[in-house]
């Protein structure tokens, strides 16, 4: 049986300002989302890829991964996304060979996860946990707000907080069934998962797997790529 990664990749990145889809902008000449089927393809762990491009863009992307080159050996399908990212996983679930019984979904928007923490998700799946995510603690103190009086509400304990990366691994049925269980809004596929009872496991993210959100994302990845080939 083998472990497959679903990149969504059909988010149209409004936040880091006007232009091209977040995951077609590049990074060292080399777009988003190039980065971020490389990442995934360097595990050994993964041998099928799921890309899901935004609905109109498919054979961009399919074009595109062609022109870069995708190691022969990892199995490279594109399929349409949706509008909300919790439509583009499930779309992407859908497109799944059914020999794949171990599942990573990993934001195109994360173009530079280290190879070892994609291993290192995968291998907890493969180890009997059902739920795997990286996770970092926290800089900032966290606290929650009434969006409409302005006032604070509450500060949880930073220590018992983390900040939750990708890839998220789970085994395939429980995430397909928390998928057609889920309707409502989530940030991420673990939440879904956590909401049918299944225990999550936390293995260490890296500072490297961030997503790129805001402008200032672009310089930091910028810098950690140049770091990396220097
Ligand atoms: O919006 P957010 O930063 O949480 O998006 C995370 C990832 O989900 C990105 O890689 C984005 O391209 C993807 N996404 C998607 N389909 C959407 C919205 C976001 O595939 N409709």
């Amino acid at each position: 049986l083998r472990t497959a990664a679903v990149i969504p990749a059909a988010g149209r990145g409004v936040r880091l300002g006007p232009g091209v889809p977040k995951a077609l902008r590049t990074l060292g000449g080399v777009p988003i989302l190039v980065h971020a089927v490389r990442a995934m393809a360097r595990a050994r762990a993964v041998q099928v890829i799921v890309v899901v491009a935004p609905p109109d863009g498919t054979a961009e992307v399919r074009a595109l991964l062609d022109a870069h080159g995708m190691p022969e050996s990892t199995d490279i399908k594109v399929v349409a996304g949706g509008e909300a990212r919790q439509e583009s996983v499930r779309l992407g679930l859908a497109a799944l060979p059914d020999d794949v019984d171990v599942v990573l979904v990993h934001d195109a928007a994360r173009p530079l996860v280290p190879v070892d923490t994609v291993e290192a998700v995968a291998e907890a799946v493969r180890a009997g946990a059902p739920a795997v995510v990286p996770a970092l603690p926290l800089a900032d103190t966290v606290k929650t707000v009434d969006p409409d009086t302005g006032l604070v509400t509450g500060t949880p304990r930073r220590a018992l907080l983390r900040a939750v990366q990708t890839p998220q691994g789970f085994d395939r049925a429980t995430l397909v069934k928390a998928h057609d269980t889920v309707t409502h809004d989530v940030t991420d596929d673990a939440s879904m998962v956590e909401q049918l009872g299944v225990p999550v496991q936390v293995v260490p993210g890296h500072e490297e797997a961030f997503k790129v959100t805001r402008p200032l994302d672009l310089v930091l990845a910028e810098a950690v790529l140049a770091r990396r080939r220097a």
